[in-house]
């Protein structure tokens, strides 16, 4: 999130755009090695018997999964060490895993998104904000599920090294018994080996291998499970809502859900906004110790020109989705038309950001800010008023008062598409 520093005022030069648009990519972090090497220096050095880092391991996360539960707001400082520790923690078990070198750094475009590597994907379980509602809300829902369910079944696809979102519950269930492995029964997913090895390892770190039904490594956008499910937890997207295959994933397995079953997140909406870049994702930021929706510039938001909903995923969404299919076989689904409004004289100076907010469960929500994933990402090729200098076919040029419909592309590069409406 501390890329936010790098973005300024709408540019015109298409390789600043280009520079731009590139921002918050993830990059190979040859720190990881370092990191590993480290953990594994210590599990050595400091005769660390597996058991005390097994234990270490259970502490962290109970510390971790206390605190989100008990405290509805809690300091930031306290949190950003906790989650730290339980980082530390959680490489020491995939430092465990012993997985190659080839499995740790692989990432490719599959033909519905980015799969990003287990070394990526590691950094999630620190995402505080975002684990801090996920893993308060996916309790509000198993308690629920429980009170009238003797056993729940939950799948939890794209799940990652770690499945940071429901492990760590689990882990601090088991260790206040507060639910039994009759009680709950968990499907993880992932088509990355070294994911399936990490988080092989992990379960098998926290003994909570009673509550896992199975470890499935396969593409969620095609595996069929035998059964149904209760919940069915996933979050595979990134900020803007692009390039992770969320919908794709999400639209195939929402018909393994049972009729009452329910979806986390409840709902993501993504919304339009027409800002001025270097307020919103500069200045707006100076003061503060880390962004966060309830650090936003009170100024800074009623600068913002709000388009509106361009998009709402939900059980119900999902279940009533079209899909068209282009003469080249680009598979695009619908989604909302907005108005631009009239009357913001400096429309051709303000950029287009698209960013998500996520209903997990009940009252826990993930706003603007609060995570990677909910961060607003600016689209450099939307223009308003004033064409581009130097037109490139990704380019859009609408007009204040006119009506755009945007569309979803479910390609490998998954993301938002605009049209100028009749
Ligand atoms: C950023 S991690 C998300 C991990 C986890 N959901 C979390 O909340 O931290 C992305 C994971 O999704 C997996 N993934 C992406 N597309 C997938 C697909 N089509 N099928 C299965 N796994 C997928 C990747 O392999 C990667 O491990």
């Amino acid at each position: 999130m501390k890329e936010v520093g790098i973005l300024s005022q709408k540019l015109t030069l298409t390789d600043q755009r280009q520079s731009l648009l590139g921002f918050a990519e993830p990059k190979v972090d040859p720190l990881l090695q370092h990191s590993i090497r480290e953990q594994l220096k210590a599990l050595t050095t400091e005769k660390l018997t597996d058991c005390q880092r097994r234990a270490n391991l259970c502490e962290s996360m109970n510390l971790v999964v206390a605190t989100l539960l008990q405290q509805e707001t809690a300091k930031h400082e306290v949190l950003t060490k906790i989650f730290q520790e339980l980082y530390e923690h959680a490489l020491q078990s995939m430092a465990k895993a012993d997985i190659s070198q080839q499995n740790l750094t692989h990432e490719y475009l599959s033909p519905t998104g980015y799969v990003m590597s287990p070394l990526n994907g590691r950094t999630t379980i620190k995402d505080i904000y975002r684990l801090h509602r996920f893993i308060r809300g996916i309790d509000k829902a198993i308690t629920a599920r429980l009170k009238n369910d003797t056993v729940i079944r939950i799948l939890y696809p794209a799940c990652g090294p770690f499945a940071p979102l429901l492990l760590p519950l689990i882990q601090y269930y088991r260790s206040h018994n507060l639910a039994t492995e009759q009680q709950i029964q968990i499907t993880l997913v992932d088509v990355q080996p070294g994911a399936i090895q990490a988080v092989t390892q992990l379960v098998s770190d926290l003994s909570i291998q009673g509550f896992i039904e199975n470890i499935v490594e396969a593409d969620a956008t095609l595996y069929e499970p035998e059964q149904t499910f209760d919940l069915l937890i996933l979050e595979a997207m990134q900020h803007g809502f692009t390039k992770e295959g969320q919908l794709s994933i999400a639209k195939h397995l929402i018909q393994f859900l049972s009729v009452d079953g329910v979806l986390i997140p409840q709902q993501i909406s993504v919304q339009a906004m027409m800002v001025h870049g270097e307020n919103e994702f500069n200045q707006q930021w100076k003061e503060s110790a880390f962004s966060h929706s309830t650090n936003l510039d009170r100024e800074v938001v009623q600068d913002r020109v709000e388009l509106g909903e361009i998009f709402q995923i939900s059980k119900s969404s999902l279940l009533a989705l079209e899909e068209v299919i282009l003469p080249s076989k680009i598979k695009m689904v619908r989604a909302n038309r907005i108005s631009l409004p009239t009357g913001i004289e400096d429309m051709k100076d303000r950029v287009l950001a698209i960013y998500a907010t996520l209903n997990v469960y009940s009252n826990e929500f993930i706003r603007e800010y609060d995570s990677g994933i909910t961060h607003p990402k600016p689209d450099m090729t939307f223009y308003v008023d004033t064409p581009p200098r130097t037109p490139q076919p990704e380019h859009f040029l609408t007009f204040s008062g006119g009506d755009v419909q945007f569309y979803y592309q479910l390609t490998g590069l998954p993301g938002f598409v605009a049209l100028q409406a009749d």
